[in-house]
């Protein structure tokens, strides 16, 4: 075995579920552990055999050499999915042996009161021409950076795109409240390739939540149960930035659905691999577009 890497190819993965085509658990087993990339020679010091290894390569899904960046906008949704299903499944299987814990949504929708906010509110895909207040991107920050104490693998970034009193550009938020510039002036076609969704553009800003993948294991280990609890908290803090703008009139609309290199390229980040984190959600606040702006 050699230093060569492989990885597990996501578009590839949600297939051998389907009849005839199942994974051993091995198999299974072996496609996880190369979810990033991994040597050979790792892979073999975990247990997997040369030939369970080639064979596995054989059928296309494990594949050589680095994955291009952005293999997830381009494979669709298949590796959270199928990650999803293992949760769950894995969840079920060892649920007894496991001490009680709090439901996802426990903090999120745990108050009538909250529940009447997320129904009364809708999204917004178009917005005012005026900037936003600077105060409204502020509190919403510090809305979500108060959860990221419970959450330390889990980074902030902005794009202003017309915010008061911010220059245009990237800003990475640190947990005192400051926003670092990372780039200036983030053009309207950069932000366009991150989301290929035309209401990304506009006044107001869009926030990045990225995950430093290391910091994760180190909390929470690796495997599907890690990735729920990601996706979860991805979900919480995107809730908690929607409710905070959204009660100061802002207009809101998320979505997990970006290009990642892309959006690391959007916001000056080098080391997405590392401790910058790679970009997984994104949240555009602005002020909702007004019969005025209409005029
Ligand atoms: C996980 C997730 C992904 C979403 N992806 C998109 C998206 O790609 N584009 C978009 O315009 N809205 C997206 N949305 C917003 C939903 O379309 C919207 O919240 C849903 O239709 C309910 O409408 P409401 O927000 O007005 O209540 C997403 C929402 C969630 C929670």
């Amino acid at each position: 075995m050699t230093t060569a890497k492989v990885h597990a190819v996501p578009h590839i993965l949600t297939s051998p579920w389907r009849p005839g085509d199942a994974l051993t658990v091995e198999e299974a087993g072996c496609l996880a552990a190369a979810l990033s990339p991994v040597s050979l020679r790792e892979l073999s010091c975990c247990g997997f055999s040369d030939e369970l290894i080639a064979g596995l390569l054989h059928r296309g899904l494990l594949a050589g050499g680095e994955p291009a960046p952005g293999l997830w906008f381009r494979h669709g949704w298949g590796r959270p999915q199928e990650f999803l299903k293992a949760a769950v499944a894995d969840r079920a299987r060892t649920a007894h042996s496991r001490p009680p814990q709090p439901g996802p949504v426990s903090g999120v929708l745990d108050s009538r009161e909250v529940v009447h906010q997320v129904l009364a509110r809708r999204s917004v895909r178009k917005f005012s021409r005026e900037p936003l207040a600077r105060s409204v991107l502020e509190d919403t920050l510090t809305a979500a950076g108060a959860l990221l104490h419970a959450m330390p693998y889990l980074r902030l970034y902005v794009v202003a795109q017309d915010v008061e009193a911010t220059p245009r550009g990237a800003y990475a938020y640190r947990s005192d409240g400051t926003l670092i510039l990372l780039r200036d002036g983030v053009e309207d076609r950069t932000m366009r390739d991150v989301a290929h969704q035309y209401w990304v553009l506009g006044t107001g800003a869009v926030i990045f939540i990225g995950v430093c993948w290391k910091d994760l294991e180190e909390v929470h280990g690796s495997g599907p149960a890690a990735f729920l609890t990601l996706l979860t908290e991805c979900g919480k803090l995107a809730h908690t930035m929607v409710l905070t703008a959204t009660a100061q009139s802002a207009g809101t609309w998320m979505t997990p659905a970006i290009d990642e290199q892309r959006a690391a390229e959007a916001c000056g980040l080098a080391d997405t691999d590392g401790r910058d984190g790679e970009l997984l959600y994104m949240v555009k606040i602005g002020m909702p577009r007004t019969a005025e702006d209409d005029q």
